[in-house]
């Protein structure tokens, strides 16, 4: 698709990054690849899970800022979203703004992406959407003739709690760079909660959370040959204290041997592939994050539970 901007060597990234996790004394994955056209599928189906509380009370509190949000912003602004997926709740906001002078997809998932671009011509025909596939963490640089209009980030879905600390703030740095001087970004951050609602949000009855984690093995096998039989990992999730955070992981059920792009990795029975970390953070916190990445906390909105919260952050750089 020759407007799409196609990222190099995606490949060659996927194998050194598998090559690199399943090698260290702790095998891990990185979870951007989870996303793809089968990751991004079971992605959606969680996301209407009754256990995952995340995306409908995200959307409930977008739906109640969302003028507040369109009367701080300039007609003629672009929004840019990082991580988009299927765009659903960017609808959300789209509905409430002003007239934009573009809308900016960025993902990883080139299916996500294509779907989306589809589903918003038809809703919005005189909408321009660009859409970028690529790691939102890597350069990027706006269309040429956006430089000039004022940018409105959004990040939702609290994708930023799939970073460790250090990292989301680089990643919120980043962004602030990307945005620039006088942007904004509307960032969805999940809250710190009972692990009783946060487990079985990330290991849920009808084993949708499990085949979308165990999907990655089978990316792997489709894409860098691979031979794991997924029939002898099981998805696990666990609440990590110390951490904050909730991690997702594939556990050997035996002794095994993998071969992968030619080396065999050995797993243990029991041994497990760290694949995700969902940080769970409290307002304040998230704030005082925010700040040291280059942002000004604003407004922040949460549901009545508290269970997640909005932030509207204003760059500093
Ligand atoms: N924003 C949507 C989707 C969240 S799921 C929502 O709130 O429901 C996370 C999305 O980010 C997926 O579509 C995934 O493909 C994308 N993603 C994950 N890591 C990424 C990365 N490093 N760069 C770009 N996109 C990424
Ligand atoms: C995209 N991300 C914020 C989701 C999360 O909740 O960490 C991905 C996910 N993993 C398991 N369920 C959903």
């Amino acid at each position: 698709m020759s407007d799409y901007l196609e990222m190099d060597s995606d490949l060659e990234a996927f194998a050194r990054d598998v090559a690199e996790g399943l090698s260290k004394p702790q095998k891990s994955l990185p979870c951007r690849y989870f996303y793809d056209a089968r990751g991004s599928q079971l992605f959606e189906e969680i996301t209407a899970l009754d256990e995952y509380y995340p995306t409908r009370t995200e959307a409930s509190i977008l739906r109640d800022c969302a003028a507040d949000i369109a009367a701080r912003t300039q007609p003629g602004s672009c929004l840019v979203e990082f991580g988009s997926g299927s765009s659903a709740k960017t609808q959300i906001v789209l509905d409430a703004l002003p007239q934009l002078a573009a809308y900016v997809a960025i993902d990883v998932s080139e299916s996500a992406l294509v779907e989306a671009r589809a589903r918003l011509a038809q809703l919005y025909p005189l909408l321009r959407v660009e859409c970028v596939v690529a790691d939102f963490g890597a350069d990027f640089t706006m269309p040429r003739d956006l430089l000039g209009s004022p940018r409105l980030g959004f990040f939702p879905g609290s994708t930023i709690g799939n970073f460790e600390p250090v990292q989301a703030q680089k990643l919120l740095g980043h962004f602030a760079q990307t945005l620039g001087p006088c942007s904004r970004l509307i960032i969805g951050v999940d809250l710190e909660k009972d692990p009783a609602i946060l487990l079985p949000a990330y290991d849920d009855a009808r084993g949708v959370t499990a085949a979308f984690n165990l999907n990655l093995l089978a990316r792997i096998n489709r894409e860098l040959g691979a031979d794991f039989d997924l029939t002898a990992f099981r998805h696990l999730a666990r609440w990590n204290a110390n951490a904050g955070r909730v991690e997702m992981h594939l556990e050997s059920l035996r002794d095994q041997s993998v071969r992968v792009q030619g080396d065999v990795v050995h797993f243990a029975r029991g041994e497990t592939i760290h694949t995700e970390n969902s940080h769970k953070w409290k307002v304040d916190r998230f704030g005082a994050l925010a700040q040291r990445s280059g942002w000004l906390s604003g407004s922040v909105w949460c549901d009545s539970a508290r269970l997640f919260s909005v932030h509207e952050l204003h760059c500093a750089v």
